[in-house]
């Protein structure tokens, strides 16, 4: 007998509206409804991120907004990690600007003068699902690509001007958000979440 599905609503446990875009691109195929914690749960405080890892701030989220709601729930920490940078801005991905081009312009000063080879980043993205305040699984993905000197495209969110993805020779900016899921960080970490969730069916 075919057990109940468990898993036919989620909350999204974030406002990044970037980031509710991209999840509801990919679940809406799936008859898997998307809802965001403020449409449950309203305009509450957030906590704070203190984790030193993207993993422990996906926990800490979930966990947090899973204890307002029965439905399970689904976070997200992630951010861009330059190694040459000494893996920065990482965790502090949102934090080291006003907004995305005040961020933008950070890392490229940083940037300034340093050759291609060295101008490797990394998209990170940790998925949390918690119910009832515990967490049930992580799941996690990366992207490699370059930091390049100027921003292209008008697509996307964050770094995604500047983050050139070598295989298809344009930044995440310069897609649609259906082609930056089949290669991007967050695509590769909901793609883990679809797999596990999809065997409770
Ligand atoms: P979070 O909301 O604490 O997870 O912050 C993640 C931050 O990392 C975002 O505000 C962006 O600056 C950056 N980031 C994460 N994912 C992406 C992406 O897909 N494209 C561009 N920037 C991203």
């Amino acid at each position: 007998m075919k057990r109940e599905r468990k898993f036919n609503q989620l909350v999204l446990a974030t406002k990044n509206s970037g980031k509710v875009k991209e999840f509801q691109k990919y679940f809406s195929s799936l008859n898997i409804k998307i809802v965001k914690i403020d449409d449950i749960v309203g305009d509450i405080k957030e906590p704070e991120e203190t984790g030193k890892t993207f993993k422990e701030n996906a926990k800490i989220k979930a966990i947090y907004y899973s204890k307002f709601t029965d439905k399970p729930v689904i976070s997200e920490d992630s951010g861009l990690v330059i190694p040459y940078l000494n893996n920065y801005p990482g965790v502090y991905s949102s934090r080291i600007g006003k907004n995305d081009s005040e961020r933008i312009n950070k890392i490229l000063e940083k940037l300034n003068g340093i050759e291609e080879d060295k101008r490797v980043a990394y998209f990170v993205s940790v998925l949390a699902l918690a119910e009832n305040g515990k967490i049930i699984k992580t799941f996690s993905g990366k992207v490699k690509g370059y930091i390049i000197k100027e921003p292209k495209g008008n697509n996307g969110f964050g770094y995604d001007p500047v983050f050139y993805y070598k295989p298809i020779r344009k930044t995440f900016a310069q897609i649609s958000s259906e082609e930056k899921n089949k290669y991007s960080h967050r695509g590769r970490a909901i793609k883990k979440l679809i797999k596990f969730i999809t065997n409770f069916s």
